[in-house]
């Protein structure tokens, strides 16, 4: 776990979080008024956005995280080499990086598995005055993944 400065990250980390920044603005979050972005680069250089959207049932609200995932599904997308995440209150501006939930480390660890790679993750405030570099690997110690169900990875890249 790194941090760094936003004008010090290389030029793709660089677009990758500002790809993230602009749909953050696309959340759906009428019950926590909490805006998340994020941005997957693919590993053949595609980046796949999404943003959070709640629901009534609380419960059912779908990560910003999570939704990148599917999108990426949707298009046939299932290897990647990194993901950048941003957020915002309405009101407020966020002072410590936005982490990934316990939900979407679970999922991305899956993401990783099938990529072969272990991922990188771009976590920054919503000022990007605070920019942290780290893995799946380190967010989710000891993960359980496709590869402990026997599953070729290769087979769903
Ligand atoms: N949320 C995300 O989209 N990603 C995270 O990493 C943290 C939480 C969303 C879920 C919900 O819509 C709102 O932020 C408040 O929890």
């Amino acid at each position: 776990m790194q941090e760094v400065k936003y004008e010090d990250l290389e030029e793709m980390q660089r677009k990758v979080l500002d790809e993230a920044q602009k749909v953050m603005n696309t959340a759906y979050n009428p019950y926590s008024n909490f805006y998340v972005g994020a941005a997957l680069l693919s590993q053949d250089g595609q980046i796949i956005t999404g943003s959070n959207v709640e629901n009534a049932a609380y419960g059912s609200a779908i990560c910003a995280e999570r939704a990148a995932i599917l999108r990426a599904n949707a298009r046939g997308i299932r290897t990647f080499d990194k993901i950048a995440i941003i957020a915002r209150g309405k009101d407020f501006d966020t002072t410590e990086v936005t982490a990934p939930c316990g939900s979407c480390r679970q999922m991305l660890y899956e993401s990783a598995q099938i990529s072969e790679r272990n991922l990188q993750i771009i976590i920054a405030t919503t000022k990007k005055d605070k920019v942290v570099v780290t893995t799946i690997g380190e967010l989710l110690p000891l993960a359980f993944g496709p590869k402990d169900l026997g599953i070729d990875v290769k087979k769903f890249q």
